[in-house]
């Protein structure tokens, strides 16, 4: 991507952001050019591409403005509900379907919560790539047993302590990804039948490892701005003997929730009062909005009992294909968890390992996030002014603050189910919202993935799901 067009995204996920107001003038191009640290005729450029694309106004002899906003933001859901019963996982084979479509070239993404290459950095990352197998190339051929390699883990470490948990290489463990790291945390605390807490709707992958593993799950009502409802968790710890709560506190997947940090410590106080583990999957961690990164709820047990087993990886930052994340769990259940992983595939691969240490070490992972934490604010912002425009008006939408995913509740008698369905007919795939609860809720709701560029296909398949919905409430 050119420099004024790297800009542009700046400035347009600022105005996503809020940081410049529709009608307000942007500030002159000397200063921006400070601020970025280009040069003038980059910012006159990227303001000229902004302008196009209708996101600026030129005034003569007065600058650039932004545009007022012709649209009206959609409201957003409302907290969810549960009945706080323990339930069996069912329903899940259709999110198998969901990851054969992922891989069809043909198909709009818009289901699997999975970034379209070009939102990765695959060319710098490549770099890294080409330079492991030069200088590492038998090391990388060979094994490297868990805990993982310890240059690896030096960097995640490094990265760890800007997200506020103070760790040391040696109590990380790497994954095979974050699925592996939620799965080998769950058979390190709990067994068959034990009861597991997780945010309703939560991330079906997660639901997947609970059935696979006999365990139930108990979905507890979740806000789509601040995350799980720490009383109906309580009411739950009351009644209901909780091994652990699986939740992501930092950018949830599907809603987009971020707890604010008093509530991070409220959540590790209850956990600590119930002697309950908490599972934090924080693979959207790195991918807010704003420019500072939201603490971890790990950070805030490190005082206290180390109840928070920590879990991510770089699916949704750099490649899924690397199968590449790690796991933090308290001192005192690290052999268990390394054990697990050594039984369950001996190694994460080595390969991997080292180009993700490369890249992390050079800079290249920070220059990334930098990028593309922009893209997505614009791509969130892109897709609710189409579904503002082209959905039922009724449409309610969440308004995350960082991540690439959209949750929309329709009106309660339409079946997203049967219109998946019929969407794949067009070719496009959409995640139907009951693939995101235990007990099967959320038939009248869907989750969309922003992370597909921009094109007038695209804008096409949002427009016949938008006309597809208002059939149904016809
Ligand atoms: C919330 C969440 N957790 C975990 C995963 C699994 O990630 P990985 O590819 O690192 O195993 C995903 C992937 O979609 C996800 O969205």
């Amino acid at each position: 991507m050119m420099l004024y067009q790297q800009i542009a995204d700046q400035i347009s996920g600022r105005i996503s952001e809020g940081i410049y107001l529709p009608g307000q003038r942007l500030p002159g191009v000397r200063q921006l050019s400070q601020q970025f640290g280009v040069s003038i005729s980059t910012i006159v450029q990227a303001q000229r591409q902004l302008e196009n694309t209708g996101l600026l106004e030129a005034r003569p002899r007065s600058g650039y403005y932004v545009m007022p906003q012709s649209w009206a933001i959609p409201e957003r859901p409302e907290a969810t509900q549960t009945d706080l019963q323990p339930t069996a996982v069912t329903g899940q084979e259709l999110v198998l379907q969901l990851a054969h479509l992922t891989n069809h070239p043909d198909f709009i993404q818009l289901g699997a919560a999975v970034p379209d290459p070009s939102f990765m950095p695959l060319r710098t990352f490549q770099r890294s790539l080409a330079k492991t197998v030069r200088q590492h190339n038998e090391q990388a051929a060979s094994y490297s047993f868990p805990p993982g390699l310890p240059e690896f883990r030096q960097q995640i470490a490094r990265r760890m302590y800007l997200a506020g948990s103070k760790v040391k290489a040696d109590e990380i463990l790497v994954t095979n990804g974050c699925q592996e790291a939620l799965s080998l945390s769950l058979q390190t605390v709990a067994t068959a039948g034990d009861i597991i807490a997780i945010e309703s709707p939560t991330f079906y992958g997660l639901l997947q490892v609970i059935e696979s593993l006999g365990m139930q799950a108990l979905e507890i009502p979740t806000d789509p701005q601040t995350g799980i409802s720490l009383t109906a968790l309580e009411l739950a710890l009351e009644q209901w003997d909780l091994t652990a709560c699986v939740l992501m506190p930092n950018y949830s997947n599907p809603l987009g929730s971020i707890m604010p940090d008093s509530r991070k410590q409220q959540l590790v106080a209850l956990a600590v009062q119930h002697d309950l583990i908490l599972i934090e999957d924080d693979i959207n961690g790195d991918l807010g909005f704003s420019a500072e990164r939201p603490r971890t709820l790990h950070s805030f047990s490190q005082d206290s009992a180390a109840q928070v087993i920590y879990c991510s990886s770089f699916s949704k930052t750099v490649s899924q294909g690397l199968r590449t994340g790690w796991m933090i769990p308290p001192p005192a259940l690290f052999q268990r968890a390394e054990y697990l992983k050594y039984v369950s595939n001996l190694a994460t691969p080595t390969l991997s390992q080292l180009a993700l240490t490369d890249f992390l070490a050079q800079g290249g992972y920070e220059r990334h996030l930098r990028q593309i934490k922009s893209r997505y604010a614009q791509q969130i912002s892109l897709f609710t002014q189409a579904i503002s425009k082209y959905f039922p008006v009724n449409t309610r939408v969440t308004q995350p603050k960082g991540g690439f995913v959209l949750w929309l509740e329709l009106e309660k008698h339409i079946d997203t189910l049967q219109l998946s369905q019929r969407m794949l007919q067009h070719k496009i795939s959409i995640a139907p919202g009951q693939v995101f609860s235990a007990a099967q809720k959320y038939g009248h709701c869907l989750r969309l993935n922003c992370a597909q560029p921009w094109t007038p296909q695209l804008e096409q398949a949002l427009v016949l799901l938008g006309e597809e919905l208002s059939a149904d409430n016809d």
